[in-house]
């Protein structure tokens, strides 16, 4: 099957006529998702949800929240000090949380992801933080997925662990930095 080409690929807001019935990528929790939690996620205003169509099917679709991620999460670095301070000024920050990002099997490895996840952070860049205070974009990668995020030149880190001997698995994009440097 010829590779499609991202120019070909149209995107549009859930809603309550896409059909999913042929939709099936390589997770179930996913695929669980997008059939009987999206929408509801999507009434109960918890997640809104983009889908990614190509000649009328849903290649994939990427699902965003607003969330707060706790300063001693992030490295140091990304934190918001006061000028001549190394401490924290705000404990808890805003962000945007990509909870779910999904490709069908038959077109995984064309880069689709890897353009979903750019089109979700451009979406967050040009229009969240233009209109709403937001400075982290986060995510909890399952583990087959998480070269998509650290191949994607974004600037995604590791978080800092809160408990330790547990394994972190989220990760986050400051994107004042990203906007700045
Ligand atoms: C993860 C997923 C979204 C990737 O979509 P995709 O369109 O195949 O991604 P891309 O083609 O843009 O891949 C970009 C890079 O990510 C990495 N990657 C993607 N899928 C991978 C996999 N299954 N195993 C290892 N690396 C993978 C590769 O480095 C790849 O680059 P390469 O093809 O040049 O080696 C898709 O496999 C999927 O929907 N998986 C099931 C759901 C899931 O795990 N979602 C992520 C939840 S956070």
């Amino acid at each position: 099957m010829a590779p499609i080409k991202w120019d070909d690929i149209s995107v549009e807001p859930l809603n309550g006529d896409h059909d999913f019935s042929d939709f099936y990528c390589v997770s179930e929790d996913l695929n669980d998702f997008i059939k009987n939690d999206a929408r509801r996620e999507q009434e109960c205003m918890l997640s809104r949800t983009y889908l990614f169509l190509h000649e009328g099917s849903v290649v994939g679709f990427v699902s965003l929240s607003a969330d707060s991620v706790l300063a001693p999460r992030l490295k140091k670095e990304d934190w918001v000090k006061k000028r001549d301070s190394n401490k924290p000024i705000y404990s808890s920050l805003p962000c945007i949380l990509i909870g779910r990002l999904a490709v069908v099997r038959k077109r995984e490895r064309q880069g689709i992801g890897t353009n979903i996840l750019y089109w979700a952070v451009g979406l967050i860049t040009n229009v969240v933080c233009k209109s709403v205070g937001c400075r982290y974009i986060t995510v909890d990668p399952k583990k087959d997925a998480l070269d998509l995020y650290l191949k994607s030149g974004l600037g995604f880190t590791q978080m800092e662990a809160i408990k330790a001997g547990k394994p972190e698995t989220r990760y986050y994009i400051n994107i004042y930095k990203l906007l700045n440097d």
